[in-house]
């Protein structure tokens, strides 16, 4: 028996022992009410919530305070004020990596990062198809090629066990993301760079205070790049930082991000590097510092409550969620992903599934399209400038060596996505996704034909 009948059977159960008093009349009414709630809202039920899920970002008196201060001293820019550098400090010190250095976002941390060790045209770099298309486009704009290996479908992670024989002569790179802020497989990851000489940047971007064998994730690659972009765990509007332990390549890192200067010439008009400028504002940083104080608190509440309902969603056939790799000692749950089989739900298609959830009020999404399939990947690649470095030959072969079976069921079939800031809510709001989803499973044949 499903938990939407049970309820509705215990109601009935309790209103007729009720009815004997009341006559009947109430009962009736009840039983009504009983029915609309336990029938989808797909179907014209009462959806299982409706006040929503909290609002993200969140802001505070602390917040408007440090915003206040930046405009009133003017010192808007990294060079001119204080906040950026202590936000370097602060979040070197929160995740144990020995510096970090701001920049204005995620893909910044990456582009930085490839361009201090030297990713360049000609060079290849393994990335995973399932990922924020960010991590794709710093290779393409080094003008190296992206090596896509396939998806794990049980992490949602890329598939480290494949990442061996994608490697060539020519690979400069591995771009591990921590899709989801779950991790992935680090100490396959990480040996196989050491095997090859080839340095690892972690894509951490989704992953704050996420943890591989008790060690904060993006403090075990090379660089560990992450975004405190809007929709972020950890959120300044914009802005990224780059985690990095050797003192030379963060000098590069430095250079590359303030347009090319030395890191002890931090003002002058001297450059030693080709550059750009992808510094972090002060408003960003004082914003950041603040939204930090409220980090691990909220990381708590994610975690718990992901717990919780991965096991209620244990107990559900065909919903099948995100598995972690023994090494992963603390997830962030910047989204929680889980695999849903239609068999389980009488053919009821993806979309379907997603548009009665929606209907339930509870907010979810299907997730990314395979990247490797996408229309900006061959536009890019059949240029002029990558057909002259790499031959017409080598892009023809291109397309057909980077099919990535498993990463298309995925996005294409399976995926569901709910948002980090739906796992800030109170813990009845993870008995209600249950709930909605047990009352799409009874009554699954129906809705597909709807
Ligand atoms: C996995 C991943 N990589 C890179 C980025 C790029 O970060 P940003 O949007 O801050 O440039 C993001 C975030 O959007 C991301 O999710």
């Amino acid at each position: 028996m499903n938990r939407g009948e049970m309820k509705r059977r215990e109601f009935i159960q309790k209103s007729a022992a009720g009815a004997a008093v009341t006559l009947g009349g109430p009962m009736i009414i009840s039983a009504a009410a009983s029915e609309r709630s336990a029938k989808p809202a797909a179907l014209g039920g009462t959806a299982v919530r409706s006040q929503g899920f909290p609002s993200w970002p969140q802001i505070q008196d602390n917040d408007r305070e440090s915003m206040k201060d930046v405009l009133e001293k003017k010192g808007w820019c990294r060079l001119n004020g204080d906040y950026v550098n202590t936000f370097e400090q602060e979040y070197a010190k929160l995740t144990g990596a020995k510096e970090c250095l701001a920049v204005a976002n995620g893909t910044s941390a990456l582009l930085t990062s490839l361009n201090a060790l030297g990713v360049g045209p000609g060079d290849e770099v393994i990335v995973p198809p399932y990922t924020f298309v960010a991590t794709i486009n710093v290779v393409l704009l080094q003008h190296a090629l992206p090596i896509y290996v396939d998806t794990d479908r049980e992490t949602f992670q890329i598939d480290a066990q494949k990442i061996e024989a994608r490697i060539t002569d020519k690979t400069k790179c591995i771009i591990p993301v921590h899709l989801g802020g779950n991790v992935a497989d680090l100490d396959t990851i990480l040996a196989i760079g050491k095997k090859h000489n080839i340095p690892v940047v972690e894509d951490a971007c989704q992953a704050h205070l996420a943890e591989w064998k008790g060690e904060k994730v993006g403090t075990l690659g090379a660089t560990g790049c992450f975004s405190f972009q809007v929709t972020k765990n950890l959120s300044g509007g914009e802005g990224g930082a780059v985690l990095c332990d050797d003192e030379e390549l963060m000098d590069r890192c430095y250079s590359f991000h303030s347009n090319g200067r030395e890191r002890t010439n931090k003002y002058g008009y001297g450059y030693i590097h080709n550059g750009m400028n992808a510094r972090m504002t002060e408003f960003q940083g004082a914003l950041l510092l603040q939204q930090m104080t409220r980090l691990e608190e909220q990381s708590k509440t994610r975690e718990q409550n992901a717990d919780y309902l991965t096991k209620q969603f244990n107990e559900i056939p065909g919903i099948t969620p995100e598995k972690m790799y023994e090494g992963t000692t603390r997830n962030a749950y910047h989204l929680y992903m889980f695999r849903y089989d239609k068999e389980k739900f009488a053919g009821l298609p993806r979309s379907k599934f997603i548009e009665a959830l929606n209907k339930e009020g509870i907010s979810c999404g299907s997730g990314y399209s395979p990247l490797n399939k996408q229309k900006f990947m061959e536009e890019t690649l059949y240029s002029r400038v990558f057909l002259n470095v790499y031959g017409k030959e080598r892009i023809d072969r291109y397309f057909a060596e980077n099919e990535c079976p498993e990463n298309d069921k995925l996005c294409n079939e399976e995926a569901v996505w709910f948002y980090q800031n739906m796992m800030l809510a109170e813990r009845e709001a993870m008995d209600q996704i249950a709930e909605a989803i047990r009352k799409i499973q009874a009554h699954a044949g129906q809705i597909a034909k709807a």
